[in-house]
């Protein structure tokens, strides 16, 4: 048996999810056909406290799509380290946007004061003019941390004072929802333009959604045609996401009890350099401090176990709990960890 920690990705739908999928009412979502589509999209949209959403194939293609509508070829954008859109898009952000990043902060994102220090002014004849922010929250690379909802506040009204536009990066947000116990409205309320994505904690088999202004999702609609994912029969993820909102997004907090269980027990152990508060909600990320032991060597050793994770750095693992692994399963995990790390 094996025990998948490698990303909230590989989860496979349920019965229920499937037989949901099954029974979907579809249609051609170029022509707003599809009654499942439309459905989803108003109940994000009004989760989201946004004026309209829309279907995108995946979290990357919507966070290329809100980059080519929230800035112009040679802007500067504001991100946090180890951001999604710059370190695993493949370079879409420069070659679809064509925009230079500026990497502020820490794991916990950056303060309104790093954010206002950045700022690249407009008008300049030297300077990039820095036209947007990008938050990801929970973030990513920085162990799923969640962003202090006041400093984004701050961030945001900054932003907006100056003319720079608000993404909203929230492929996780559901979890930072269940954990803060803010409402995704709240959560969303400061950004003009929200991805959420329905693959990851909800366990949906495809898609993302990006909320924002009408105007802004009626020019979202043309890009997501320009990078080739217009669709058609939608439906068929659209009911499996309507299914997940139902089923799969409050029990989330097993998922951060779980991550929890094993980083108790790895943080403890003399070859791991894990801090603790980092892991507020599903995904642990950890530096191996044995001079003798690779990141990859341990993924391998892991796998000759059953247990599979990523290296994301010659000596960092990245670790995410799920849907589809039980609090036995990270119980597992972790005596498999404690047992190929203790020497
Ligand atoms: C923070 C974040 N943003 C965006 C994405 C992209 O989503 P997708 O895999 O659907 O392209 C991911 C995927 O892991 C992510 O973690």
């Amino acid at each position: 048996m094996t025990i998948d920690l490698r990303s909230d990705t590989v989860t496979r739908p349920s019965p229920a999810m499937r037989q949901a999928m099954l029974e979907a009412e579809v249609g051609d979502i170029q022509y707003d056909d599809d009654p499942t589509v439309n459905l989803l999209q108003e109940r994000i949209a009004d989760l989201l406290g946004k004026e309209a959403a829309l279907w995108m194939p995946s979290g990357t293609q919507a966070n290329q799509v809100g980059l080519l509508l929230l800035t112009r070829p040679g802007d500067d954008v504001i991100a946090s380290q180890g951001a999604h859109s710059i370190f695993h898009e493949a370079g879409g952000s420069a070659k679809n946007a064509g925009i230079q990043f500026t990497i502020i902060g820490n794991r916990r994102g950056f303060s309104a004061a790093e954010f206002s220090e950045a700022i690249k002014p407009r008008g300049h004849q030297v300077y990039p003019p820095t036209t947007l922010v990008l938050v990801e929250n929970t973030h990513n690379r920085a162990g799923g941390t969640i962003w202090p909802q006041n400093e984004i506040i701050e961030i945001c009204k900054s932003a907006r004072s100056q003319n720079i536009s608000t993404y909203l990066d929230g492929a996780r947000l559901w979890n930072a929802q269940v954990e803060t116990g803010l409402s995704l409205a709240e959560l969303a309320d400061p950004f003009d333009l929200v991805m959420v994505a329905l693959t990851k904690g909800l366990g949906a088999p495809g898609g993302s959604m990006l909320a924002g202004s009408s105007d802004l999702i009626r020019d979202a609609v043309r890009f997501r045609r320009m990078l080739g994912g217009a669709m058609r029969q939608v439906g068929f993820f659209a009911a499996a996401a309507l299914h997940a909102l139902d089923h799969n997004w409050q029990r989330l907090k097993e998922d951060h009890a779980n991550a929890r269980l094993i980083a108790e027990v790895l943080a403890p152990l003399p070859a791991v350099d894990l801090d603790l508060s980092t892991v507020e909600t599903n995904i642990i990320y950890f530096d191996i401090s044995n001079p003798n032991l690779s990141a990859m060597d341990l993924v391998q050793q892991a796998r000759e176990k059953g247990l599979y994770m990523n290296a994301m750095g010659p000596k960092t693992i990245r670790i995410v709990t799920h849907l589809d692994v039980s609090t036995a399963d990270c119980k597992h995990a972790g005596e498999i960890l404690g047992e190929l790390l203790s020497h």
